[in-house]
């Protein structure tokens, strides 16, 4: 994919940023999940009281791509205030190998642009999966 298209994926997570909804830990995070034809759904953190009942920002794109009918995935973008690219949580990590593919690349953006291009499976590797169970 050219450059520009991977710029403008990394704004509109930008964007998406700027909606968290942070008065507990004041940690804005965006993200862009891009469909297989290109349609693209960006997420923000949403936060609760019981902070358990927060969404992540990842997790927020994932479910409205998934809920508005969208089943392959291309890429996705993480944007965080990080000093270096942002780390996704563990439960994230988890529902991303739900829907995306194991090699699908994951960009990872901390503050000043600092970026780490990796993939599902080394976010989680060794991960469960409905393969675990359905074969
Ligand atoms: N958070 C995300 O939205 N995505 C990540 O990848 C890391 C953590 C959020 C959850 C919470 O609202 C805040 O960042 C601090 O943990």
């Amino acid at each position: 994919m050219e450059n520009k298209t991977r710029d403008s994926w990394i704004h509109l997570a930008q964007d998406a940023k700027r909606n968290a909804y942070i008065p507990y830990s004041h940690f804005p995070v965006g993200a862009c999940l891009v469909t297989k034809d290109g349609q693209t759904f960006t997420g923000c953190n949403i936060e609760n009281a019981s902070f358990g009942l927060t969404n992540c920002a990842e997790r927020t794109a994932i479910f409205k791509a998934v809920s508005d009918g969208a089943k392959e995935f291309q890429y996705l973008v993480i944007v965080g205030d990080t000093e270096g690219p942002i780390s996704p949580c563990g439960a994230c990590r988890q529902v991303v190998a739900e829907f995306c593919d194991q090699d699908m690349p994951v960009l990872l953006v901390g503050k000043d642009s600092e970026m780490k291009e990796t993939t599902v499976s080394e976010l989680l590797p060794y991960m469960f999966t409905s393969k675990d169970f359905n074969d």
